[in-house]
């Protein structure tokens, strides 16, 4: 608990280390898929309009949806994209707008891989290794050969480059959650011998060498980040070796490492830690990190506080930007704790949600009530 004489720190100003960019508080809003865009990959005033409440409830950061670098890279149905010049007049109107409220904005960019349904994308879903796959018609997905990785990189590249022309302050690379970047990561997903798979060194090249690519085509304003799952047993990414991945990921001028928890005050035993969070863990592993975005289980601002405490910088949060597209403008208030889920349609809609988006939350137990 946060005492009332404790200083609740969430909604200070926070400076980049690098860029000296300032966000005028510590509240990121995380990348949120929701379905509401176009079947071309343009971004629809539906999706704009909930990223702009949200930059209106004072938001320091706005994070996009997931976005596919490229056709073959979507994930889900109405996901916007960023793999062609068509998709520049939305994403610049998101950006001008969600700006002129005060926030930054960055896109989240994205390649699903194995988990990108055949009959959507039209070609065998592509990983880092020839693996089960329940989007693929033949139940596997194919190894990405030289080429395809080659493709990626670029695809990656130019999606940054048309980030920089849209508007936007900054990108973060979706490594998290089993997707591609992730399938890379994990021993279970990446079954290679060659130089993209391995070690933790081959099996980060891939996320590696699109930072660097990335890094090399856009201005030096630009923020870079990289968002990670520190542990998904089912694909073979654990602790230790994301501890090893930051080492390798500090080695470059990165802007953020957005720490993507699910649940940020559970509690682990990891070598000479005893019952630390991920967070903790993380940050007492380095004497000098880039900025940590810490995210999972956020709702009150006795939560935020608790995890700034642990060591993050910034601290994200997801669902309870759904309902409460104002939290970070309340979350000065110590006491701040507002109803949990259920959520009625009406209350959804005031929050600015499509029926679309209402109707995809119905997959998050418990999430809408009729
Ligand atoms: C509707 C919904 C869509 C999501 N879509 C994404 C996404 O596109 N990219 C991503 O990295 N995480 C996505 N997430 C995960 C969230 O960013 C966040 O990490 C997770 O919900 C835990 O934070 P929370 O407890 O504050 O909700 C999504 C979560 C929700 C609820």
């Amino acid at each position: 608990m946060v005492s009332s004489n404790q200083k609740n720190t969430a909604s200070l100003p926070y400076i980049f280390k690098r860029t000296k960019i300032k966000i005028k508080n510590r509240t990121v809003l995380a990348a949120m898929t929701n379905k509401q865009s176009h079947s071309n990959g343009i971004i629809s005033n539906e999706e704009i309009n909930w990223l702009n409440e949200r930059s209106k409830g004072g938001f320091g950061i706005i994070t996009t949806a997931a976005t596919n670098v490229s056709t073959e890279g979507q994930a889900w149905e109405g996901e916007f994209g960023i793999y062609d010049d068509i998709h520049l007049p939305n994403l610049t109107k998101l950006t001008s707008t969600v700006k002129s409220n005060g926030s930054l904005i960055f896109a989240q960019l994205f390649h699903g891989g194995l988990r990108c349904p055949q009959k959507l994308t039209n070609v065998i879903p592509i990983s880092a290794s020839k693996t089960k796959c329940q989007e693929s018609k033949s139940g596997f997905s194919r190894q990405a050969d030289i080429n395809d990785i080659k493709k990626i990189i670029n695809d990656f590249t130019s999606a940054a480059v048309r980030c920089v022309d849209a508007g936007f302050d900054g990108i973060e690379l979706h490594g998290a959650h089993g997707y591609l970047i992730s399938q890379f990561l994990g021993t279970k997903t990446n079954q290679r011998n060659d130089e993209w798979g391995g070690d933790l060194h081959g099996r980060s090249k891939l996320l590696v060498e699109i930072y660097k690519s990335i890094k090399n085509s856009v201005p030096d304003s630009f923020i870079i980040g990289i968002r990670i799952s520190p542990i998904i047993e089912s694909i073979g990414i654990n602790l230790q070796d994301t501890i090893s991945l930051i080492k390798i990921l500090k080695t470059f001028d990165l802007d953020y490492i957005h720490l993507s928890c699910w649940d940020s005050f559970l509690k682990y035993d990891y070598k000479n830690f005893s019952k630390k969070t991920i967070t903790e863990i993380i940050r007492e592993s380095f004497d000098n990190l880039p900025t940590i975005i810490s995210t999972g289980s956020i709702w009150s601002s006795d939560n935020a506080q608790n995890v700034l405490n642990q060591g993050a910088d910034l601290i994200g949060v997801a669902r309870v930007g759904i309902p409460y597209p104002y939290w970070p403008k309340n979350i000065s208030d110590i006491n701040y704790n507002p109803k949990k889920p259920p959520f009625s349609i009406e209350t959804l809609k005031k929050a600015k949600l499509s029926k679309v988006f209402i109707d995809y939350m119905r997959n998050w137990k418990d999430f809408v009530i009729d």
